[in-house]
């Protein structure tokens, strides 16, 4: 989604600027522009499409100062041109501003402003804003004032840097509802809408919060409400080193992260497992043990790949500690007055922690009284300030639009809350010693599906030309039919359906034939007869299998046109094995389709938008 970068200090500002932008690529962009302090005025590039052709613009007039901002669009408002890219100026000039969010109320502001005799030349929402303070500024306000006096007429979400001309040692940043960070270096600072822009120059941080403003100086910050009212803010240090955001070798980070899931499974496991004892400790959430023991009830709600993730928590909690569990799509449940009975606990699920949609679901649980629990990637992320307790993935950065080690390690970690609950309800201690050692096996087990490599690189190649795929999968492998399904369409653009394989024979088998390829979950578990059926159906109408089978099962061979491996586990743990050669399933096809896997057409890493 739309990324930000501000720098005041003593540096030249492009340089900086641009190489935040890079960083932040990975978020999903189509256009993108910066606004610099250069001899008293402010100069503005702006160009649609990569951050290389805004460089070729910049490289013709080089553009000296100290002072700049600079942005990636993901058109929500308008065409995805070069007039829509940000930064925005008002009608003077003076004052250059970059937005993440959407103003709500941008049409009634705008038509004001434009009775006042502002001009506009921009089909976006934020365009509005600069000329609101355009407003306020012309009254008499310093910059501080007129940001703060048009913020509080803006209905919506922003995440906003200006600068004015008029101010040269002045930067303005503020936030609601789409994040904003403060890197502090020496005499020097940089802010960001997330820290992989920041963490070459500094590592100590602060986080701005919802309705907070930074009036950033080139030696001191001073953070605000938009009330006015003076914040104390930490400063924080980041977690992880530049390496945890750059490709280290590998041709995407897509690839990088698949490959890095043996460590990050891992990772996300450590020094959570009681050995001896059968269990599991989720230090997070070690004060809200009794209200997830006593919950009568307990919904998941998150979105896409995390919706996925949730799904298979659903069956793990229902099946070991036996109390009920719904899932909701974030995006349905913020609008659709769900009850939520007392004592009931939700748990958000979020890689980045700033889904809006799932920020939402999360504000209206509470609202009505519901315990929110988070589990997400992001350290610091909204979700992770703002549930009442959480639980973190600890799988470092994941750059790649495709969620993929994020996805295996929420399911790791609801398989931890499953066993902590379970053992505290129902589940003796020979069994939770089983699953301790089950959850420790997986490293490695995922590490020799991935050694398997060349397998799904001739599977690949001989299907990538289909323009439909189908994903079929029982019990806990359903969900990770939906999600090979969306991996694939996501990056090779390719239609792809995921479906409960019972379901098919309500309606999906009229698509097959000998051109569909149908992706078959069915590793040796107590529905794998049922699974075995399905296959000869899809087979009776010629369409073509690709089993995901346990090692040994040599019968499939007979049924499947190919079968890839993985090694046998407990069956509540398989999709953390049977999800690794979909993902890489579907890295090769896009590869072989010459798909942009890191940057997939219309897609954000980041949905900060609903
Ligand atoms: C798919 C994908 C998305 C995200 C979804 C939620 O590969 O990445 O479907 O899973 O946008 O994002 P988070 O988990 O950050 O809330």
């Amino acid at each position: 989604m739309c990324g930000i970068v501000g720098y005041i200090g003593n540096k030249e500002a492009i340089p900086i600027l641009v190489e935040g932008l890079k960083r932040l690529e990975y978020r999903g962009y189509d256009s993108a522009g910066v606004a610099i302090l250069s001899n008293e005025k402010i100069i503005i590039e702006k160009e649609s499409g990569k951050i290389s052709e805004l460089e070729k613009a910049i490289s013709k007039s080089p553009l000296p100062g100290n002072l700049g901002i600079a942005h990636t669009r993901w058109a929500t408002h308008g065409y995805p041109n070069k007039e829509n890219a940000h930064p925005h100026a008002d009608c003077t000039g003076r004052l250059a501003l970059i937005h993440n969010g959407i103003i709500e109320n941008y049409a009634a502001i705008k038509t004001n402003l434009q009775a006042n005799g502002h001009k506009f030349i921009t089909e976006t929402d934020t365009e509005a804003l600069v000329h609101l303070i355009e407003e306020y500024y012309c009254n008499g306000n310093n910059l501080d004032e007129a940001v703060r006096a048009a913020l509080s007429q803006v209905q919506g979400t922003y995440g906003i840097v200006v600068i004015s001309s008029s101010e040269p040692d002045t930067l303005i940043a503020a936030k609601k509802g789409s994040p904003l960070v403060i890197g502090m270096g020496e005499n020097e600072y940089v802010i960001a809408s997330d820290v992989s822009a920041i963490i070459s120059h500094t590592k100590n941080v602060s986080y701005l919060e919802d309705n907070e403003m930074a009036v950033v100086k080139r030696n001191k910050v001073t953070i605000k409400t938009i009330e006015n009212l003076e914040v104390n803010k930490k400063v924080e240090k980041i977690a992880f080193d530049l390496d945890k955001i750059e490709k280290c070798g590998y041709d995407h980070f897509m690839l990088k992260e698949i490959m890095e899931q043996p460590q990050t499974i891992e990772d996300a496991t450590r020094g959570r497992l009681i050995a001896e004892e059968g269990t599991a400790r989720l230090g997070g959430i070690r004060h809200e043990i009794e209200s997830l023991i006593y919950a009568p009830h307990m919904l998941l709600s998150a979105c896409g790949t995390s919706w996925h993730a949730a799904l298979i928590g659903e069956y793990m909690i229902e099946e070991f500690v036996r109390t009920t569990v719904e899932v909701e799509y974030a995006s349905e449940f913020r609008y659709r007055d769900p009850v939520i009975e007392r004592g009931s606990v939700m748990f958000v699920i979020s890689q980045s922690g700033e889904t809006a949609d799932t920020l939402a679901a999360m504000k209206e649980a509470k609202r009505k009284g519901a315990k929110v629990l988070g589990i997400c990637n992001v350290v610091g992320s909204t979700i992770a300030r703002e549930s009442d307790a959480g639980v973190y993935l600890h799988a470092g950065p994941e750059i790649g639009v495709a969620s993929t080690k994020a996805f295996t390690s929420q399911v790791t970690v609801l398989a931890l809350l499953t066993l902590l609950l379970a053992r505290m309800r129902n589940l003796g201690a020979s069994k939770g010693v089983e699953i301790v050692n089950a959850i420790k096996a997986l490293p490695k087990s995922v590490a020799k599906i991935l050694e398997n490599h060349d397998t799904i690189k001739e599977i690949a190649e001989a299907y990538y030309k289909s323009q439909n795929f189908l994903y079929l999968g029982r019990g806990y492998n359903f969900p990770v039919a939906l999600e090979g399904a969306l991996k694939l369409k996501e990056i090779s653009y390719i239609h792809a359906e995921g479906y409960p394989a019972a379901e098919m024979k309500h309606g999906p088998i009229a698509l097959i034939d000998e051109n569909m390829p149908v992706v078959v979950i069915a590793t040796k578990d107590s529905i794998y007869d049922k699974i075995t059926s399905n296959i000869e159906e899809v087979k009776a109408r010629r369409g073509r299998i690709i089993a995901i089978a346990t090692e040994g099962d040599e019968e499939i061979k007979k049924r499947a046109d190919h079968v890839i491996y993985v090694p046998p586990t407990l069956e509540f743990l398989t999709p953390i094995l049977t999800i690794i050669p979909l993902q890489l399933l579907a890295y090769y096809i896009a590869i072989l389709r010459d798909c942009d896997v890191d940057q997939p057409r219309n897609l954000a890493k980041s949905v900060t938008v609903e």
